[in-house]
């Protein structure tokens, strides 16, 4: 199963500094179409995302543009429309020095990649439930995501399998280096392999505040329903140091809501997740 994400600070009144700090940041984060719909379950967000966001100090609001007919596709889904228009939006204002981070986990990470280029540029992998250590480029000496990262975690991340895969789909790093657009775009952070193809893993935007795993940060902490998901204290640090940088990046927005109402009724906190735990890949999902 290709689990995903994207996530981004959401827009209504923009208004920026560079130097003040945020401490009520809001991240969007994008619902997906469910498989086979039922009667109020159209849409779903794992809770393991939200929990990400939330143990470093934001707030979640889920984002639905829903076209009915489901099955995400990162070319015809409703899923991909929403993902354009924000990556529209965050390109727009980074380029107006409005800062709006972005962060593409797996199907978010694969989205991101065909935003940027344009292209259906994936290669098929064996990368479905496996953790991994991450393979390094020395790009990372001067990484805005792993620089607040300590020394000895880096050192655990590139030893031990702390990285959790669940996608057929990678972006191989020849795809990367032979493509202009992704190439000039982001910064390659980590690369693996699955023994036949060597793929992107870890990317930051040269340019601008956009980030993307094709591993699951978030599942270390919050996810127990599949037995390569890893559960050690570095894999724990991992998913916290990595929300605590995406949530620090969001601090640097000041976007709002027009009133507190408004702020209000869009929060998560009016939803309830479910149980799903033996039966699915997410111990606990919002449905939509
Ligand atoms: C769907 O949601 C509506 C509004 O909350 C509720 O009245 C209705 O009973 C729900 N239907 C099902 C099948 O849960
Ligand atoms: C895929 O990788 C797993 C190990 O993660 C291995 O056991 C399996 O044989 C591989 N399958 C193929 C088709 O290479
Ligand atoms: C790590 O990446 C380098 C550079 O692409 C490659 O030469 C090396 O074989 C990779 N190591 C592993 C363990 O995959």
């Amino acid at each position: 199963m290709i689990l995903s994400l994207f996530f981004m600070c959401l827009s209504c009144l923009p208004f920026y500094s560079s130097d003040k700090i945020n401490d009520r940041p809001i991240i969007g984060v994008l619902a997906q179409e469910v498989y086979s719909q039922k009667p109020n379950q159209t849409a779903y967000i794992a809770a393991s995302y939200v929990k990400f966001l939330e143990s470093a100090g934001a707030r979640v609001v889920p984002v639905m543009i829903l076209y009915p007919g489901g099955g995400v596709s990162i070319i015809s889904s409703g899923y991909e429309r929403a993902a354009k228009i924000f990556y529209e939006l965050a390109i727009e204002a980074n380029s107006r020095g409005d800062y709006f981070p972005v962060w593409g986990t797996c199907l978010g990470f694969e989205q991101l990649m065909y935003l940027t280029s344009e292209k259906t540029i994936l290669s098929q992998t064996n990368t479905s439930g496996v953790a991994l250590p991450l393979n390094f480029t020395n790009e990372i000496k001067d990484s805005k995501m792993f620089k607040d990262f300590p020394a000895e975690l880096i050192e655990d991340l590139a030893t031990q399998a702390l990285t959790e895969n669940s996608h057929k789909w990678s972006l191989a790093v020849l795809t990367h280096n032979s493509n202009e657009e992704l190439k000039m775009f982001y910064k390659v952070l980590s690369t693996n392999t699955d023994g036949k193809v060597e793929f992107v893993s870890t990317v930051e935007a040269y340019d601008y505040p956009i980030y993307g795993t094709q591993w699951h940060p978030e599942k270390n902490a919050f996810e127990w329903t599949r037995p390569y998901i890893p559960h050690s204290p570095s894999a724990i640090k991992t998913t916290f140091y990595l929300a605590q940088f995406f949530v620090s990046e969001a601090r640097k927005n000041f976007h709002k809501f027009e009133s507190e109402d408004e702020e209000s009724k869009a929060l998560i906190y009016n939803y309830n997740p479910v149980f799903t735990g033996p039966k699915s890949g997410f111990e606990q999902i919002y449905f939509f």
